[in-house]
């Protein structure tokens, strides 16, 4: 079984953004514009950035960013929103149907991708298209799809600080990755202790509204996708107004249950609170928990800490399953049947 390829990306993660704050954006010029809103339209490993641009919008910009995950836009693109359509592949059908309505809208459009029809399309077109290396997988790129997209809002005075929280998570992810690592001996390495408690169990993901949305879904993609196991995401506190209650019948389902708890010394104060009281009424009931903490100062690298240790985590397990982390046949089985 050849593990070396999903080993390689993940190693090589730091360095995806440390290429990606070279990046120009010549054509900036040309879509500086007082736009209403900003619209990230994607799927699986390419929409995870629109997610953390979210977020990280939330706190930085005066306008909203909305993820699309659909063949459909919203009915407000328009003229006046900026419509990042990203497709590692450049063929993911929902994207394209997505690009061709925002471009009926007369939306301004920047293309993110390694080829494909949408850089066909885009090139017709004349929209800009971002280049991201070719010869890895969508969700292995994670650091091209995201690190663009923020450095050309920062470029166009729509956020700030983009390139210096992108600085602090190259350092900050080369720094975790000293120590998940596969030649560090288990003892040492917190994904692989993560992966053997997460192994025959369902993974359950607790982010927070916010802060570290993004990475909870992240982790819980990574394992469906690295480890090819079922793992669910919920965050706080909406959790604890439906999920919590959950954790009672069928009993012997509920001791499978395995709860990641990510955390982050920004979280709200109340939130902090109903982690410790949610993990409280769980912890009898389940197979365990366990708390991540995130690490760096800047939001995008403590969000970025959280989700490298459930990238390791995701791939880790995969070899406690005895199961190649990279393709994803049912993936491609879907994408092949769909284009009969
Ligand atoms: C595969 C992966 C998938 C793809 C998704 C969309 O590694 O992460 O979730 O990202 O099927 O395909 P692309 O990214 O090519 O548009």
């Amino acid at each position: 079984m050849t593990v070396e390829k999903m080993r390689d990306y993940l190693y090589h993660l730091p360095e995806q953004f440390a290429e990606s704050l070279k990046m120009e954006f010549d054509f900036a010029g040309d879509y500086r514009s007082a736009y209403e809103n900003i619209v990230v339209t994607g799927l699986g490993g390419s929409a995870i950035g629109g997610d953390i641009l979210r977020t990280f919008a939330l706190q930085k910009a005066s306008i909203p960013v909305v993820v699309n995950r659909d063949y459909n836009i919203p009915a407000f693109v328009g003229e006046k929103t900026l419509f990042y359509a990203v497709s590692y592949s450049g063929n993911t059908e929902e994207t394209l149907s997505a690009y061709r309505q925002a471009r009926e809208r007369g939306a301004a459009i920047v293309c993110f991708s390694s080829g494909g029809e949408l850089e066909k399309m885009a090139r017709l077109d004349g929209k800009p298209v971002v280049k991201v290396p070719a010869g890895l997988v969508p969700r292995a790129a994670t650091g091209y799809l995201f690190a663009p997209l923020a450095l050309l809002l920062e470029k166009l005075e729509i956020v700030a600080g983009a390139r210096d929280e992108l600085e602090e998570c190259v350092q900050v992810l080369r720094d975790i990755r000293d120590s998940l690592h596969p030649e560090i001996e288990i003892e040492k390495n917190p994904a692989q202790k993560i992966a053997r408690e997460l192994k025959d169990s369902i993974p359950i993901i607790w982010g927070s509204s916010g802060i570290s949305e993004a990475a909870a879904l992240r982790w819980k993609a990574q394992i469906n996708e690295n480890a090819k196991s079922p793992a669910y995401y919920h965050i706080f506190p909406e959790l604890n107004h439906n999920e919590i209650v959950g954790f009672e019948v069928p009993a012997e389902l509920v001791s499978r249950l395995f709860v990641v708890i990510l955390k982050d010394r920004f979280d709200h104060e109340r939130v902090k609170r109903r982690m410790e009281i949610s993990r409280d009424i769980i912890k009898q009931r389940v197979k365990g928990f366990i708390e991540v903490e995130s690490r760096g100062e800047s939001f995008l690298a403590r969000l970025y800490s959280l989700c490298y240790t459930g990238d390791y985590a995701s791939f880790y397990l995969a070899l406690e399953n005895g199961i190649n982390p990279t393709p994803v046949a049912l993936i491609d089985y879907l994408k092949g049947e769909l284009a009969k």
